[in-house]
């Protein structure tokens, strides 16, 4: 499919309500088009399920490789991006990267990530993790990694871009072993096994609309990463919300609320404390 032997037509898809991983997806775009590679990013961020479902999979589908780019939320992938992985039609001859941004640990992402696309036929060939400011946190000395990603990250970030364009041309059966990807320790393991994998977004804080400060302006509804506020005149759900909390960024009165945030906020100083991964960028191949 490529101009010729060594370009490469390469299909981006990210999901990014915060913009940490379409930042990350931008540039790694870049260095492939300035490296002569084909290149198109596939935003998945502000479609609706029904769209996210309904995605045409012939524009990527003659694709020489996938780049899928996913924030970790509760340690796993987001979900507009596993029902994208999902409804992939399979591709014995496929082959896919993975790359995750994360603000505190990265849990089972990459791994979580890379099975799905493995069993739809894609070989992994390497995966990527970036750590980046975390979108839940709202007081900005309390992140831990605000100023990320950083310079070193961004040169971390060129060379898998670079070491992408080198696997796909010079290592042809080249596939990442996935007991790289599992690299936590027991205390991780632990707690993702027995809490934080089956009950991880249901501990996250859910959102109410507080009609006596509601203005009415809608910015909640447009923000919406998977576009489920409509107003009626006051906002209002309708479907499966991530919890990704544009609403609450983008709400000018500060009328959407959460009754317990401040539990989130201890679990989070708690999890920084015990468990939180040294925050680099990362390749895995
Ligand atoms: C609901 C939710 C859950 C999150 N869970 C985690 C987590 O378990 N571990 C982590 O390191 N970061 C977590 N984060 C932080 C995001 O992964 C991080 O900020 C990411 O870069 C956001 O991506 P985006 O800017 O593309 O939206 C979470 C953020 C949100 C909103």
């Amino acid at each position: 499919m490529g101009k010729n032997n060594n370009s490469k037509y390469i299909s981006i898809i990210i999901f990014s309500p915060f913009g940490n991983t379409l930042k990350i997806g931008e540039y790694i775009q870049k260095i492939l088009t300035e490296s002569n590679q084909q290149c198109k990013l596939f935003n998945l961020t502000g479609k609706s399920w029904q769209q996210i479902s309904s995605f045409d999979y012939s524009l990527v589908e003659k694709s020489d490789l996938l780049v899928i780019g996913s924030a970790v939320y509760a340690w796993k992938v987001v979900k507009p991006i596993k029902m994208f992985i999902d409804n992939l039609p399979i591709n014995k001859n496929g082959k896919a990267v993975f790359f995750t941004t994360y603000g505190l640990i990265t849990g089972y992402t990459l791994l979580n990530g890379a099975n799905i696309l493995r069993k739809k036929g894609d070989k992994v060939l390497a995966c990527l993790k970036v750590p980046t400011r975390h979108s839940m946190i709202f007081k900005k000395e309390d992140d831990i990694y605000l100023n990320r990603p950083n310079q070193q990250d961004m040169k971390k970030i060129w060379k898998f871009s670079k070491l992408i364009i080198k696997l796909l041309n010079k290592f042809p059966n080249w596939e990442l072993s996935f007991k790289k990807l599992d690299y936590h320790s027991w205390k991780v393991k632990l707690l993702y096994k027995f809490m934080i994998k089956r009950f991880g977004m249901a501990l996250l804080p859910s959102t109410y609309f507080n009609q006596k400060k509601c203005i009415k302006c809608g910015k909640c509804a447009k923000a919406c990463s998977v576009q489920i506020i409509k107003l009626i005149p006051y906002p209002k759900k309708f479907g499966y919300c991530i919890k990704c909390y544009n609403c609450v960024w983008s709400c000018p009165v500060d009328a959407v609320k959460s009754r317990t945030f401040w539990i989130f906020h201890f679990f989070h100083k708690f999890l920084g404390y015990i468990y939180h991964e040294i925050p680099e960028t990362k390749i895995y191949v």
